[in-house]
């Protein structure tokens, strides 16, 4: 928990998709007692948002225009309970909805409008403006928060978090292939790194983590380290 003498700071988590970086994140924000907000969740909320109203047909066609007017109207929230945290969309709890194989499927194309980017990004924004917040996604430490004192990137080989995200989705009950995660994987680097508005790249003073040979324990340790030595040199 965060002390008297200890200031207050934003943390900036980026990386690619399956590197295990919420929930190393959510870890963090826990262990030093600040917010933690998803924002990949927020890209889901307003995917779900467009299938809901029809401005998306055969998980291809988005009615960008029908999108872009609708923005205004959708509020994005988080309610926490306990260690469990949901996303909220216009005061409905949409947590299971956004992480439908339906919304996984087509948010790539969703996050890449800019002004379904901008309306985000300022609400984020938003979420940070008191600092004490450890916020992940792909552009928050070169977007979302520029001048965040604290920023990691995070990235494990793509054949690893492949693996990974089998394991996940096995232990859910989903039968995968190894082979169709991967290529999977790779499509969503290409969208995420070749996208005009806002790519995913590192920001030239985030710490690269690669955790492909760590275990849980030693990335969350790594972390906190960090945010020791970050927030005693201010
Ligand atoms: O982290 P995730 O898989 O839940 O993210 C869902 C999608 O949203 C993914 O395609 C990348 C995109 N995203 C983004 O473009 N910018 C962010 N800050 C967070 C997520």
């Amino acid at each position: 928990m965060p002390t008297v003498n200890t200031p207050l700071i934003t943390i900036a988590i980026d990386g690619y998709s399956s590197s295990g970086k919420s929930s190393m994140a959510r870890q963090l924000a826990k262990n030093i007692g600040y917010r933690y907000i998803d924002s990949g969740a927020m890209y889901r909320a307003v995917t779900l948002y467009a299938m809901r109203h029809g401005m998306i047909s055969d998980g291809q066609a988005i009615d960008i225009p029908a999108l872009i007017a609708a923005l205004p109207s959708i509020k994005i929230d988080f309610s926490v309970d306990g260690d469990s945290q949901s996303t909220l969309l216009n005061g409905e709890n949409v947590e299971r909805d956004i992480r439908s194989m339906e919304v996984s499927n087509c948010v790539s194309p969703i996050a890449t409008i800019p002004e379904v980017r901008h309306a985000l990004v300022a609400m984020q924004q938003k979420f940070g403006q008191e600092k004490g917040i450890v916020m992940d996604g792909r552009d928050i430490g070169t977007t979302v928060f520029p001048h965040a004192e604290m920023k990691v990137f995070v990235t494990a080989s793509p054949e690893t978090r492949a693996r990974r995200r089998v394991d996940e989705l096995n232990g859910k009950g989903v039968e995968a292939s190894y082979e169709e995660v991967l290529a999977n994987v790779i499509t969503r680097d290409r969208i995420d790194e070749t996208r005009e508005e806002s790519p995913l790249r590192r920001a030239d003073d985030a710490r690269l983590l690669d955790n492909s040979t760590m275990s849980i324990s030693e990335q969350n340790e790594w972390l906190l380290n960090l945010y020791r030595t970050v927030t005693s040199g201010i």
